[in-house]
């Protein structure tokens, strides 16, 4: 893969951008069939769920800049929100030359095998776990092949839930799960189920449900990043803005309603990641904010600190996600989107995923510290109106321009603006 520092990317017209892309990435140019109108047959689409009547779209773009563990990646993006794949592509930039560093924890995921109506809880309890050794024993041998690739069930825990109430005493076992490169919900979900009436019969109790927990607090991802002043801010004004992200980021770590809206500021990009690349976006959100308030608190899911002249951004959460299974197989965008992005591995998608989030936090805060969120994002939009009224080439700046400058950023003023900038160019 060549640089995925592309400068002025945002300018071409599409065809070009289909070109720059297919030229940095090495796929060849009809491997962009797969994001074209259409692309994914209906019969497939009707395979995919129940009572299928068409399909929906959604724009799939490229966000640019991104230097992820010393390897540049071209990060694909689905997203309805204007601002968000311009705002992580800057981020991104600023972020150079060090990139993001990322550490991904191993992949195990959670299967829960819940109980109910257990005498003596804890004794229960205490009985259960004696077998622990056996029965995860019994559970590698269900799965051969992944225990081959090196994954499979690693431990297993029981947790005492109530000592008594409406459905007795309640205990639930956690089986965890190595899936390797699978998200691995229907795995640990069948695992679960396989092993859900001789877990109830050692403690004499009733099996109650067993599905995989979106807590996924076993398969976490860690993303840092370095912005020094200078990349903040132009003008000698970076360590004010600095100091402002800081600020901002400890106003989320005090206050719950605003720790959810710089989550939402980071799951812009991560989501943005997940949808192209066909992935269960819902498990993840889940995930994410469960973990953010495991203290009991809702916290952020990335703080930023001052080191000397620079910021220092640091993000950890939960972050399932799979290259093998699932939707993938069917989803011709999905299937380009890890091409796209060179990735086989879970843990490689979770980092670009997360390096997203990172990069749509730091541009987010960034903005809000500085001219606030607005401007930014009513420059972007009024682009689109322009591009959307017909405007090409250099008009779609001159249109937007005068659209902003005048503050009457709506579809109408920007096709009169375009039809006297045609009349007296
Ligand atoms: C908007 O989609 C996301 C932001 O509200 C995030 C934030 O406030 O940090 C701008």
């Amino acid at each position: 893969m060549a640089s995925s520092r592309l400068p002025g990317f945002y300018r071409l017209g599409l065809a070009e951008r289909r070109r720059r892309i297919s030229e940095a990435s090495g796929l060849a140019a009809e491997n962009l069939a797969a994001v074209d109108p259409g692309a994914l047959p209906l019969d497939v689409a009707d395979g995919m769920i129940e009572n299928v009547i068409g399909e929906y779209a959604l724009p799939f773009a490229v966000a640019v800049n991104f230097l992820i563990d010393g390897r540049e990646v071209l990060v694909p993006m689905a997203i309805e929100e204007p601002s968000v794949v311009a705002a992580s592509s800057n981020a991104a930039r600023m972020a150079r030359p060090g990139g993001f560093t990322t550490h991904a924890s191993a992949p195990v995921m959670i299967g829960q095998i819940q109980v109910t109506d257990v005498a003596n809880v804890e004794v229960a309890a205490a009985s259960l776990r004696e077998y622990s050794a056996k029965l995860l024993e019994d559970a590698r041998a269900l799965v051969p092949r992944l225990a081959e690739r090196g994954g499979g069930p690693v431990g297993f825990d029981v947790r005492v839930l109530a000592h008594d109430g409406p459905d007795g005493g309640v205990l639930v076992a956690h089986l965890h799960v190595d899936c390797r490169d699978a998200m691995g919900a229907n795995l640990v979900n069948t695992l679960c189920e396989a092993l859900a009436d001789r877990v109830a019969r050692i403690v004499n109790g009733k099996p109650g449900l067993r599905i995989l927990s979106n807590l996924t607090d076993g398969r976490t991802i860690q993303v840092t990043c370095r912005v020094t002043d200078d990349a903040l801010a132009a003008d000698g004004e970076g360590a004010e803005v600095r100091a402002a992200i800081a600020a901002a980021s400890r106003f989320a770590e005090l206050d719950p309603y605003r720790a959810a809206t710089h989550n939402k500021g980071i799951m812009n990009g991560v989501d943005a990641v997940l949808l192209a690349t066909g992935q269960d976006w819902r498990a993840v959100e889940a995930g994410a904010h469960a973990y953010a308030a495991r203290s009991g608190a809702y916290r952020p899911l990335a703080v930023w600190r001052e080191d000397g002249n620079a910021l220092v951004g640091e993000l950890v959460m939960p972050l399932a996600v799979g290259t093998v299974g699932g939707a993938l197989h069917n989803h011709p965008a999905a299937r380009f989107a890890l091409e796209l992005a060179e990735v086989t591995r879970a843990d490689s998608l979770a980092a670009i995923a997360g390096a997203a989030g990172l990069a749509t936090n730091l541009a987010a805060l960034r903005a809000l510290a500085t001219e606030g969120i607005q401007r930014g994002h009513m420059s972007l939009h009024a682009r689109g109106l322009a591009r959307a009224a017909g405007a090409t080439g250099d008009l779609v700046d001159r249109v937007a321009a005068e659209l902003s400058a005048c503050g009457d950023v709506k579809a109408d003023r920007a096709r009169e603006v375009l039809a006297r900038l045609k009349e007296s160019p």
